[in-house]
């Protein structure tokens, strides 16, 4: 079946190096620039003067200002042994004079996205602690990525014949990189990079799913995928629940959004065990693989970008897994709540009244809001498993954006993991906002039937979402992430995300378990 698998595009190479930026042979040498009181700065200390002086006092005619997101590519002349200059803005310094982290980690993105076809590039960015090398290799790793598994070359008389000899539309990402550093040698280093390589493998891997189309990613073949990761991972164990287990063992949430779409629902658990685990985390995924809204049926327009509403469940999968390969001391088990929500024969009505999982009713009025339905199954079975805390993420709400745009991500829940959350978050170089579950909304959710209804007004539409959820946890420790805009990038590219599936949310899960295994709680 051509859906169970999910390619994984070429991988590109990273090795750190202390070569003098002037003597690297590579095809592209990335530099960073800054923009200063009085112009542009090169930041290297490296590079001969004459040949800073030259580009600083060139700037202007070359249209280089310095500014975020700037990539500018000049031929490197004779004082650089590399064939192409890149030049990458990093904006303003800090007060203290240094880069935040994430700038570092745009700014190597937004080059390396420039490098697609390349077969060499070398890096001379900051990096000089771990944290900079950390980022440094992740953003070169986020840019350098590329989606071309449906791209076959024959989209014209003469690319069929290209076709025909090999050649392929959409260039491979940059085939292999070298950070240059004066820690290559340093084992702490070392590490930094190798997690940054695990760390991009992983958000790779969720952008994949969610650039996937939606004919061959559905639940079943999705639970192939996560199977297909889990492969040859030591300590993780993937186990499915498919429509018939689901129905039989009292997942209502599942089978009632599942039930209009030919291909029925999953749950998949995919649980990393270590030996001696620090602590013990749930994850709760959406995996709505198509949200066409069911009955309550979507506009046309844009509907296309609903092939993304499975991205929660992607960013658990690849973080369950990441973290196996990490060797993360904490045990996690990630919940993917799988279906396709689809108006056939035998969907959903607004007005059914269904049973989660544990028993508890709800009033079906919008089966468009059927994210929080499949959401409430694996959020009650993930409580009942018994973890120390349980973390959920969805692309939930269109007020997430309405609220705080696309690049944005909300979090709410239990006041202190939903703090730890912001923390982690802020570690990864992720944005995430907190958000208030308030008391007085929560009458936007009652049903005049059933036990909680599943839509309420406009106003507040993410914090009712929110409060739907909160339903099914109780105050057991936990938090709920709304990823609704910036999963999906539908506009242009920035920094080292390029469109489609951003795999957000991956870095950030990450980070939590990784400040969990430090500080067990
Ligand atoms: N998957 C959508 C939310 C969404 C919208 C994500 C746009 C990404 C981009 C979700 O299932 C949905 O349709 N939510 C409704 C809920 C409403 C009917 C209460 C919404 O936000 O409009
Ligand atoms: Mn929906
Ligand atoms: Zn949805």
């Amino acid at each position: 079946m051509s859906g169970a698998r999910v390619t994984i595009g070429p991988v590109t190479d990273v090795t750190l190096s202390s070569k003098n930026p002037t003597a690297v042979k590579a095809e592209a040498l990335v530099v960073a620039t800054a923009q200063t009181s009085d112009g542009v700065a090169v930041v290297s200390d490296q590079l001969p003067t004459d040949l800073l002086t030259q580009l600083e006092s060139l700037a202007p005619q070359l249209g280089v200002t310095g500014a975020r997101d700037e990539v500018r590519k000049i031929p490197a002349g004779p004082q650089l042994a590399a064939e192409v200059l890149v030049l990458t803005g990093l904006g303003e310094r800090a007060e203290d004079g240094t880069f935040a982290t994430e700038t570092l980690r745009r700014a190597a993105g937004a080059a390396t996205r420039e490098l697609a076809g390349l077969k060499s590039a070398a890096i001379a960015l900051p990096a000089s602690d771990d944290d900079e090398i950390t980022a440094v290799t992740e953003g070169a790793l986020l840019g350098a990525y590329a989606f071309n598994r449906y791209r076959t070359g024959k989209d014209s008389a003469k690319d069929t014949k290209d076709a025909a000899k090999g050649a392929k539309n959409g260039k491979d990402p940059v085939a292999a990189i070298e950070i240059l550093t004066p820690l290559h040698k340093n084992a702490k280093a070392k590490v930094a990079a190798e997690r940054a390589q695990v760390v991009a493998a992983a958000v790779h891997a969720a952008r994949d799913l969610v650039n996937t189309a939606p004919n061959d990613l559905y639940p079943a073949t999705f639970a192939d995928a996560a199977k297909a990761a889990a492969k040859d991972v030591r300590h993780v164990k993937v186990t499915v629940l498919d429509d018939k287990q689901l129905a039989s063992g009292g997942y209502g949430g599942l089978t009632a959004v599942g039930q209009g779409s030919s291909r029925g629902p999953r749950l998949v658990k995919v649980a990393y065990t270590p030996a001696k685990p620090a602590a013990k985390v749930a994850l709760v995924g959406k995996g709505i693989t198509f949200d066409s809204g069911g009955i309550s049926i979507k506009p046309a327009a844009g509907m296309e970008a609903m092939k993304s509403d499975m991205a929660g469940a992607a960013a658990v999968l690849s973080t369950v897994v990441a973290a196996a390969k990490l060797n993360l001391p904490v045990a996690v088990t990630g919940y993917l709540c799988l279906a396709e929500n689809m108006p056939g024969g035998n969907a959903q009505r607004p007005a059914d009244v269904i049973t989660i999982y544990g028993g508890k009713t709800v009033e079906v009025l919008n089966t468009d809001a059927e994210g929080r339905i499949v959401m409430a199954d694996g959020l009650v079975s993930a409580v009942e498993d018994g973890h120390d805390v349980v973390l959920d993420i969805a692309t939930l709400t269109g007020a997430q954006m309405v609220a705080l745009g696309n690049r944005t991500s909300a979090v709410m829940g239990t006041d202190d993991v939903r703090d730890e959350v912001k923390a982690a978050a802020d570690a990864s170089g992720e944005l995430f906002w907190p958000m208030p579950l308030p008391e007085e909304l929560k009458s936007n959710i009652k049903s005049k039937v059933a036990d909680v209804a599943n839509s309420g007004p406009r106003w507040g539409g993410m914090l009712n979402a929110g409060l739907f959820l909160q339903t099914f946890v109780g105050d057991h420790p936990w938090a709920h992430l709304d990823i609704a805009g910036p999963a999906f990038n539908d506009g242009g590219s920035h920094g080292y995300t390029s469109g489609g599936g951003t795999g957000v949310g991956v870095r950030t899960l990450l980070a939590f378990l990784e400040a969990r295994a430090t500080t067990a709680k």
